[in-house]
């Protein structure tokens, strides 16, 4: 009976530790969580943003990229989007690709950044 209980501990214990791992992958997913405000971002998105990005966030000729196919937004996180958006990429940025200054914030200052991770929300709306 003894050695019954412990077997059952031990299946319990494996159980909690495949839980443990299966919490890693979970981060993973993460990266394209969403938890801003859909209809505050478009309102932020176009006073900021589509100047560059276009009202579709598809980009415009000679200034920002199109965001609805940019694979690397999807690669960010909430967190990063935040950072990358508030840094912006320089033309001296190795990773520029267009030769055109990303200003940082889209060149407003004031955009926060919860009106940041709302832009973020409104973007995946197009996605
Ligand atoms: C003055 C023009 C301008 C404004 C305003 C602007 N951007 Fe950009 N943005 C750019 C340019 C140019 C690039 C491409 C830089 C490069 O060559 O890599 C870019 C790139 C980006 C990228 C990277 C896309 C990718 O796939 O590499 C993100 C994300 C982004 N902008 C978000 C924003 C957000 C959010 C706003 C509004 C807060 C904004 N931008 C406002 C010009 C602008």
């Amino acid at each position: 009976m003894k050695r019954i209980q412990w077997f059952v501990l031990i299946l319990v214990l494996v159980g909690l530790l495949a839980a443990c791992g299966g919490g890693s992958s979970s981060n993973e997913s993460q990266t394209v969580a969403i938890s801003g405000d859909v209809i505050a971002g478009e309102q932020a998105y176009i006073g900021s943003c589509s100047s560059c990005h276009g009202f579709d966030a598809k980009g415009l000729p000679g200034l920002g990229k199109d965001m609805t196919t940019s694979t690397f937004i999807d690669g960010m996180t909430e967190e990063q989007f935040v950072a990358f958006v508030k840094a912006g990429r320089s033309i001296s940025d190795p990773a520029n690709t267009t030769g055109v200054d990303m200003p940082p914030k889209g060149g407003n200052p004031a955009l926060s950044d919860t009106d940041i991770i709302n832009i973020r929300a409104y973007i995946f709306s197009l996605k």
